[in-house]
């Protein structure tokens, strides 16, 4: 047999190598291949497995299977943002950055399943049971019926899984694992590899949910390559500036449900509390009305979400001016400057652009284009919109307004949360918010001459 060279890994997005090398020809990233221990032989095309497997036809399938059962954990958001509760059998990934926390949400989260009636086993790798225990006190979660676990070895790991036969076990971090099979440190690829495929086929032949956690690394994935993605049903992130207390639970990717769908929470001495109207939330520390601030009134994944959109505009002393972007997509800013300038106008040479959506909060609907233009404009000319409008609409190269999705939940949103006017564009179908000053503008140019009377 032909001994099996070493290759190298892509942790980004898994391209595999001969050879070391310090950028990935795949992907582009630098520094992210590293060796990785051979797989052993497989069998070759040639042999056939002795076993057949079994092929069955779709209408053969009994209909109460589908669809899978779901469990509710009695905190709404968590089970909005599973699709609608906890699918049995299923595998989610939930990644985030250190010490966002993870831990927490998940203890509770487990907690609440246990209350439903579930069997839980919560498994760290990274405290120790006391540890978690102080945790879970803290929580004034100590008396949940959950089975506690502290291990990285995943062959222990499984054992237990299989004698305990949970409904639900939590697996704190996939990074923590080691599976003695192969022959690298914790952490690395083929190791996360191995104890997410390991888990998740558990997962899939006996019918225990896993949520595994992943720390994300700088650049903003799941540390370890791409596949861990495509091995779970399900991938959630828990997102949230630091020094802001809201944390975002956002679906990227769910077999089960939208994606793009988010829960908000507020993390507080005592653990995670839900926020149920983050429309209020993220709108809280806006005063009075002053230049630069829109209100948008978004959407995100089935549910109306209203933020304010501020943008600062300053002579730059540089040559080229900054544009600096927190929260939205800086090409879409500079796709809006062009847009204003090329068809309204309005040039921002020589101005340094700052953009921000305020909370914390991360807007990436092209309906927020309008409320985008709007910010900057009213920055630029120094005249402050009214406090108690909502803008929304998508902003074409010709520098016409494109009409967006689910209109009526935005107009309805704004209207419960007291606003009386709004902007919309000219083709949008309005329903709802019967209580609203709706003007509708057919693009850009009408809407600059009807807000600062160019
Ligand atoms: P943790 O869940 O350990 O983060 P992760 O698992 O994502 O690494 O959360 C750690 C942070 O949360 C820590 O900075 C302290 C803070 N925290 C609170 O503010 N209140 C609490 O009740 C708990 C348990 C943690
Ligand atoms: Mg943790």
């Amino acid at each position: 047999m032909a001994k099996s060279s070493p290759t190298f890994t892509c942790s980004a997005c898994g391209a595999s190598y001969r050879k070391w090398a310090g950028r990935c020809e795949a992907c582009g990233a630098w520094n992210t291949i590293a060796e990785e221990a051979p797989l052993s032989a497989g069998p070759s095309s040639k042999t056939l497995g002795a076993s057949r497997g079994r092929a069955i036809a779709l209408t053969d399938l009994s209909t109460e299977e589908t669809p899978p059962p779901r469990t509710l954990s009695g905190l709404d958001e968590l089970d909005r943002v599973l699709g609608g509760g906890l699918v049995a059998a299923s595998a989610i990934l939930v990644g985030g950055d250190p010490g966002i926390g993870k831990s927490t949400l998940l203890l509770q989260a487990t907690a609440a399943f246990a209350r439903s009636g579930l069997k839980c086993l919560y498994v760290s790798g990274e405290e120790a049971a006391a540890q978690v225990r102080m945790r879970a006190a803290r929580l004034g979660l100590q008396d949940a019926p959950v089975a506690l676990g502290a291990e990285t070895n995943l062959r222990d790991i499984l054992t237990t899984l299989d004698a305990e036969r949970p409904d639900l076990a939590i697996i704190d971090s996939i990074q923590t694992m080691w599976a003695d099979t192969v022959e690298s440190a914790p952490g690395s690829v083929s190791q996360v590899r191995a104890a997410c495929h390991e888990l998740v086929s558990f997962a899939k032949k006996r019918g225990t949910s896993v949520i595994l956690v992943g720390h994300v690394t700088k650049e903003g994935q799941i540390a370890g390559p791409r596949v861990v993605e495509h091995m779970v049903d399900t991938v959630l992130y828990f997102e949230g500036e630091r020094g802001h207390q809201f944390r975002i639970l956002r679906a990227v990717k769910n077999r089960f449900g939208a994606a793009d769908e988010i829960g908000v929470f507020e993390m507080t001495g005592q653990g995670l509390s839900q926020v149920s109207n983050p429309s209020a939330l993220f709108l809280s520390e806006r005063g009075q009305a002053s230049p630069g601030s829109a209100v948008f009134a978004g959407i995100e994944g089935t549910r109306p979400v209203l933020t304010e959109i501020q943008a600062l505009v300053s002579p730059s002393p540089l040559g080229t001016p900054r544009r600096t972007v927190v929260g939205l997509d800086g090409g879409r800013l500079s796709t809006i400057l062009a847009v204003l300038e090329a068809r309204c106008g309005i040039p921002f040479a020589g101005l340094d652009v700052f953009l921000n959506v305020a909370g914390g909060m991360r807007v990436s609907e092209p309906a927020a284009d309008l409320a985008v233009a709007a910010a900057l404009l009213s920055a630029r000319e120094d005249a402050a919109l009214p406090p108690d409008m909502v803008v929304f609409g998508e902003i074409s190269l010709s520098g016409a307004l494109r009409p967006v999705g689910q209109t009526e939940n935005r107009l309805k949103e704004a209207q419960k949360l007291g606003f009386s006017q709004a902007i919309a564009p000219s083709r949008s179908k309005i329903g709802g918010g019967d209580g609203l000053r709706i003007k509708q503008m057919p693009d850009l140019t009408a809407f600059v001459g009807d807000m600062f009377g160019a």
